[in-house]
Parts: C-alpha cells; sequence; structure tokens
C-alpha cells in the first residue's frame, strides 16, 4: 500500500516497492482541494494540455461542429456518421442509405485538441470508441484511427490508454479478464496533480489539520529524484510502446519502470522512433542528452502551458550553449542576433509522424500530424527552410 508514514522513503527506495498493485481512489484528494494551498500553481496547470487530455465531455470541451453541412463524414458512398445535439446531450449517429441505424453519446473527451479529439462512450462498464475523431489542424471530423470503412461502435479502450491519458479510472473487473470493466464514478480525469505527485488524500488531510507544519508531508517531491526517475515520471507515457507487467494505474511518479513493464531493449535507429509518443526515445539518442545530465524538466515546466513560445524554450537551450562557453552556434554569423529568439525551428524541426495518419474528406491519401522531434541535431534542409522563410538567403 502506498498511504504509509514511510511514504516518501518508499518511494525512493525501489526495493520496497514491488507490492504497489492496489491504488485506490480514495486515496486521491482531486486537483480541486490543492487550491487552497497552492493556487499559483493551481491555476496554471488548469491550462496545460495535461489537465485538458481528458474530460467529461460537454458543449465547451468538443472542439468538433456540430453545424449542419460541418458535422458529418462520410465512411463510403450512403454511409455516414454526424454529430448531432439532442436535447441537451450530444450523440454520434451512423445512418444507412439515409436511415439512422446507431447512435453513442459522447461521454469522454480525450485530447486537448491540439492535435485532435476522439471521444468514448459507456457501454454497462465498459467504454468504446465513437467512430468520429475530430482533426484540429483540417478543422474537421475524420475516422477514428482504427475505422476504415466500416462503422462499428466496438473499438474497446483498454486501461493502459486510460493511464496515458488521464490520473485514475477504477477498474472494477479481474485483471486477467479480457473485457475491462470501469467504475463510472471513480475516475481522476486528466493527467493531473497526483499522477506526478502521488495520491495526495492524506497530504490534504495532514496539512488540514496542522496548519502550522512548513514542510510538506505524504507527498512525492520529484525535486528530490534521480534523473532516471525523473525521466522515467516523463517516460510513463512519452516512451512509445511499454508492454505491461503489471496492472496499469499501478506506477507512480519515482517508481522504476521496468518494475511494471517489459522493457523493450532492442537498439532502434533514430529514424524508426515516431515522433508521436516518445519524445523520451529520440531525446536520449541525442548529442545534448549523452553529454549532459538533462532530463524533461531542463526544458519543460510542469506546471505550465508553454506551447509555442519558442524564445522561452530557446533561453533554455541557452542555458547551455553561450558563445562564453564556446558551444554557441556556427549559424549565428548568417543568422545574426535574431537567433536568440528561435534554436527550434532548425534543430527540432516538426515532423510528420508516421503513427498519427488520417483520410480526410475527399482525399486518397492519409494526412499526418506534424510534431516536435525530440532528436537535437543538424538538420541541414530545416535551416534551408528557415533562412529562406526569413529572407536570409
Ligand atoms: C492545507 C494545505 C495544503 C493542501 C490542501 C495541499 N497542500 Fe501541498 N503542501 C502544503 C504545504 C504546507 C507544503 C510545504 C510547503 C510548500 O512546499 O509549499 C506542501 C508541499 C507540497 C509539495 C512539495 C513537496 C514538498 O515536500 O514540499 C507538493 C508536490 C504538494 N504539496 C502537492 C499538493 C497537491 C498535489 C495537493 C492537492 C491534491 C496539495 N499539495 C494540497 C499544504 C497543502
Ligand atoms: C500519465 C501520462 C503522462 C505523464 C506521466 C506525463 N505526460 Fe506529458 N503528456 C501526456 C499526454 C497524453 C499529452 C498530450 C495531451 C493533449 O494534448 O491531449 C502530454 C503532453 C505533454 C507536452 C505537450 C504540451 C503541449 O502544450 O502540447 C509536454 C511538453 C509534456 N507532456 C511533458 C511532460 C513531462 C516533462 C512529463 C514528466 C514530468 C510528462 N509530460 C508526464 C501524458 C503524460
Ligand atoms: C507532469 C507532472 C506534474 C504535474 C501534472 C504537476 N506537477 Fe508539481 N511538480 C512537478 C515537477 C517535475 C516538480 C519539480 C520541479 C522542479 O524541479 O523545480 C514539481 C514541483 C511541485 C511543487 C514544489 C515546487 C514548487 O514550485 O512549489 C509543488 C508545490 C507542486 N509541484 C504542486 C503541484 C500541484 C498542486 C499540481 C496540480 C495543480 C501539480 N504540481 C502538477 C511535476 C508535476
Ligand atoms: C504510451 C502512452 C499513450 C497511450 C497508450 C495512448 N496515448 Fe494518446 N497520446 C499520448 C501522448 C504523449 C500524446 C501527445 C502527443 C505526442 O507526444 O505524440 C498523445 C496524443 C493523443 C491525442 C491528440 C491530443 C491532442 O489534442 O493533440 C489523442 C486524441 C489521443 N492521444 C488519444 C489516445 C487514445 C484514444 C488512446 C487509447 C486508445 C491513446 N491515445 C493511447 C500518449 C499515449
Ligand atoms: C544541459 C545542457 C544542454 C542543453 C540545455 C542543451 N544542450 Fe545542446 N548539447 C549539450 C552538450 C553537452 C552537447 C554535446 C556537444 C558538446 O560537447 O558541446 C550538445 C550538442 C548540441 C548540438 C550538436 C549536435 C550534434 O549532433 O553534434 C546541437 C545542434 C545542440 N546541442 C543544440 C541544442 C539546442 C537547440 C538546445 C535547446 C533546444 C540544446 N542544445 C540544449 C548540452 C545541452
Ligand atoms: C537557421 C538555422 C539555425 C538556427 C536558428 C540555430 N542553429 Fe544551431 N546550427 C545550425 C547549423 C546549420 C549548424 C551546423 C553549423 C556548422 O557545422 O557549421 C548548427 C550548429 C549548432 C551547434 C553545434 C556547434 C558545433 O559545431 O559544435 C550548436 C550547439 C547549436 N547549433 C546550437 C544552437 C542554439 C543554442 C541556437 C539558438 C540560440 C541555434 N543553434 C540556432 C543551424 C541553426
Ligand atoms: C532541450 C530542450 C528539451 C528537452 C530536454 C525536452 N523537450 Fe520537449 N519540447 C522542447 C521544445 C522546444 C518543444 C516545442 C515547443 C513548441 O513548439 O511549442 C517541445 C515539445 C514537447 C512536446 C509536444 C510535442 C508536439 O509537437 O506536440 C512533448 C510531448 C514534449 N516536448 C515532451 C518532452 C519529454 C517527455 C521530454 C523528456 C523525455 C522532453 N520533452 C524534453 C524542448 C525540450
Amino acid at each position: 500500500m502506498i498511504c504509509c508514514v514511510f511514504l516518501f522513503i518508499k518511494c525512493i527506495d525501489h526495493e520496497s516497492k514491488n507490492d504497489i498493485s492496489g491504488i485506490k481512489y480514495e486515496q486521491y484528494a482531486g486537483s480541486s482541494t490543492c487550491i487552497n494551498c497552492h493556487k499559483a500553481i493551481y491555476d496554471s496547470h488548469v491550462q496545460t494540455a495535461h489537465f485538458l487530455t481528458s474530460q467529461r465531455s460537454d458543449q465547451k470541451n468538443i472542439k468538433g461542429s456540430f453545424d449542419p453541412g460541418q458535422n458529418t463524414f462520410s465512411f463510403k458512398p450512403n454511409v455516414y456518421v454526424a454529430a448531432e445535439k439532442r436535447g441537451a446531450l450530444f450523440y454520434q449517429v451512423a445512418y444507412i442509405n439515409g436511415t439512422e441505424k446507431m447512435a453513442q453519446p459522447f461521454d469522454i473527451t480525450v485530447g486537448s485538441g491540439k492535435r485532435g479529439q476522439t471521444f468514448l462512450f459507456w457501454r454497462k462498464n465498459n467504454l468504446f470508441q465513437l467512430p468520429l475523431t475530430y482533426f484540429t489542424s483540417a478543422n474537421q471530423w475524420t475516422n477514428s484511427p482504427g475505422y476504415s470503412n466500416k462503422v462499428v461502435f466496438n473499438r474497446p479502450i483498454t486501461s493502459r490508454c486510460l493511464e496515458c491519458h488521464s490520473t485514475y479510472f477504477e477498474k472494477i473487473s479481474a485483471e486477467d479478464s479480457i473485457k475491462e470493466d470501469f467504475s463510472k464514478t471513480k475516475i481522476v480525469y486528466g493527467v493531473d496533480c497526483e499522477k506526478c505527485h502521488g495520491p495526495a488524500a492524506q497530504h490534504v488531510d495532514f496539512h488540514q489539520k496542522n496548519p502550522n507544519e512548513k514542510k510538506g508531508r505524504y507527498i512525492i517531491d520529484p525535486r528530490l529524484f534521480t534523473r532516471e526517475q525523473s525521466l522515467e515520471s516523463c517516460r510513463l507515457c512519452h516512451g512509445g510502446k511499454l508492454t505491461k507487467s503489471k496492472p496499469s494505474f499501478s506506477f507512480t511518479a519515482g517508481d522504476k519502470l521496468s518494475d511494471f513493464f517489459t522493457m523493450d531493449t532492442t537498439n532502434k535507429a533514430v529514424a524508426d522512433i515516431d515522433v508521436h509518443g516518445n519524445s523520451y526515445g529520440r531525446l536520449i539518442a541525442s548529442q545534448c542528452f549523452i553529454k549532459s545530465q538533462m532530463t524533461c524538466n531542463t526544458c519543460h515546466n510542469s506546471h505550465e502551458n508553454e506551447t509555442g513560445k519558442l524564445a522561452v524554450f530557446s533561453q533554455r537551450c541557452m542555458g547551455c550553449h553561450t558563445e562564453k562557453n564556446g558551444n554557441f552556434c556556427k549559424e549565428k554569423a548568417q543568422v545574426g542576433n535574431k537567433i536568440v529568439q528561435n534554436c527550434i525551428d532548425c534543430h527540432m524541426p516538426e515532423l510528420p509522424s508516421k503513427a498519427i495518419m488520417v483520410l480526410l474528406q475527399g482525399n486518397d491519401l492519409p494526412t499526418s500530424a506534424s510534431m516536435r522531434s525530440h532528436f537535437i541535431a543538424v538538420y541541414p534542409e530545416e535551416t534551408k527552410k528557415y533562412l529562406l522563410l526569413n529572407k536570409m538567403k
């Protein structure tokens, strides 16, 4: 069990940590309780893609259109699915030859909407994916991954999918049963505070009763992590496909991943590591990573949405690369002083994913989503593009 006086020690000490498979919903406090004592962090955290990555569906968080003319996707001639508002509720409705065949509600929204959103519905205690996914860059509905030209409502959602897109879902079926049943109420949506700091009900309870205590108790403090612990707390979800050897949701930040997953030890070429979902795999192949002690937190502030702030990220590069240190960019001669505003587009370009591709209405070939490459390197083609775009060549 995780909730004990020695919580902190247990989390750092790997040896004693193999018995922890049974985290329960009651051990979570929910981030709304953190506001009272950590207001600034809470206020910025709720704007992150992490916080928004799963939510109960509602009018505000579904980004796709319900307006006639923009609310459908055709799977083949005479077969289409429409996003429809009926009363206060939202549905995906399949039509064949103009006749309604099936309607299921939007129950859970997955994805902040930066790239796209996919939607889940409950059937008894099981979760399934709806056939329409929203693809942000095209502002269109499209077919959900795995749905080709058949409109079925039977793609089951597994606990591993939820483990990457939420903080906690309580599974109520036996671990070895093929169909996974979940509680509809014991859910902590989003990659929330307690995903990175561990279940915190005891922390909240203790500090409410002991308002004079200035030292944080019963809580995981990532500032005390080793480099490996820090990396693995992100790698759980940003390290590509991992095959679990323990139930989903039993890994807690600070744990050793290999106690919970069978690690893939084959040496993959960088080109074979997709930009989607594996920032870790690409980063660790970079010279920056190999020749320093960097972690994800060297560049990312977990509590803030810094998307698009390329000058801020460039400052973080210059935490190590400066003219004074003699390891600054040789391109400065070409680019001039403006170089400090954007190291990123030349050294961490957005590249197309081979894993996230969707077929847009009317197209024959699938369109890829592009993502930042974490393989930090010199990309001659990107330099050319940058110089052209900025009229430097
Ligand atoms: C009743 C007040 C109170 C509430 C509610 C509370 N905390 Fe804290 N927390 C503290 C105090 C006091 C500290 C120690 C001083 C500091 O770091 O701010 C602390 C420290 C922390 C730390 C830093 C670790 C450390 O050892 O100092 C983290 C992480 C943390 N809290 C997370 C949370 C999360 C997550 C929640 C909500 C689930 C939460 N806290 C709710 C009072 C509270
Ligand atoms: C429980 C799984 C999980 C963990 C743990 C996790 N992430 Fe994420 N992260 C995600 C998911 C899912 C997204 C995509 C969210 C979305 O847009 O819907 C994401 C998105 C991000 C983004 C992109 C934000 C943006 O604005 O586009 C960054 C940066 C990031 N994570 C960094 C980290 C770092 C650093 C850590 C470790 C301290 C970490 N993540 C831990 C699941 C996780
Ligand atoms: C994606 C992972 C992640 C999430 C989500 C997250 N944190 Fe943190 N938190 C961290 C990391 C990493 C650090 C250590 C940062 C550092 O090294 O300076 C930290 C540090 C802290 C600290 C101590 C340092 C400080 O800035 O006071 C507190 C308190 C804290 N977090 C509270 C929260 C609360 C409250 C939430 C939710 C509203 C939250 N965190 C969400 C990863 C996360
Ligand atoms: C190993 C962790 C992991 C698993 C498993 C996983 N995802 Fe993701 N997913 C991510 C990460 C990380 C991102 C953020 C983009 C990136 O880095 O590729 C993401 C992005 C997304 C997005 C786009 C979010 C946005 O707004 O840009 C959607 C939608 C999504 N995932 C849905 C799912 C669904 C549905 C499942 C299960 C059937 C699933 N994912 C399984 C980690 C995961
Ligand atoms: C924690 C320190 C650190 C940070 C932060 C850092 N780097 Fe590096 N980087 C290094 C080290 C160390 C090397 C190895 C070369 C050397 O010995 O100077 C390196 C190498 C490089 C190289 C040469 C790559 C190659 O394959 O030869 C490039 C390009 C580079 N960094 C760009 C960046 C950019 C862009 C950023 C920000 C996105 C960044 N670095 C952030 C430490 C860092
Ligand atoms: C216009 C594209 C472009 C921009 C912007 C850019 N770089 Fe570079 N960078 C390059 C190219 C091209 C090279 C290879 C130059 C060479 O070998 O002559 C390079 C080389 C490097 C190297 C390796 C130096 C060496 O030879 O050991 C580092 C480190 C580096 N850049 C860091 C940065 C940082 C930090 C920034 C932002 C302050 C930045 N770069 C901005 C294109 C760029
Ligand atoms: C050297 C700096 C640096 C390090 C270290 C770093 N990142 Fe990033 N990361 C960036 C930059 C720059 C971006 C692009 C930000 C943007 O375009 O808004 C980014 C973007 C992301 C995104 C969003 C990608 C997309 O295109 O949507 C994710 C997810 C992410 N980082 C996760 C991680 C994880 C996990 C780690 C550790 C394994 C990590 N990063 C380490 C600099 C870094």
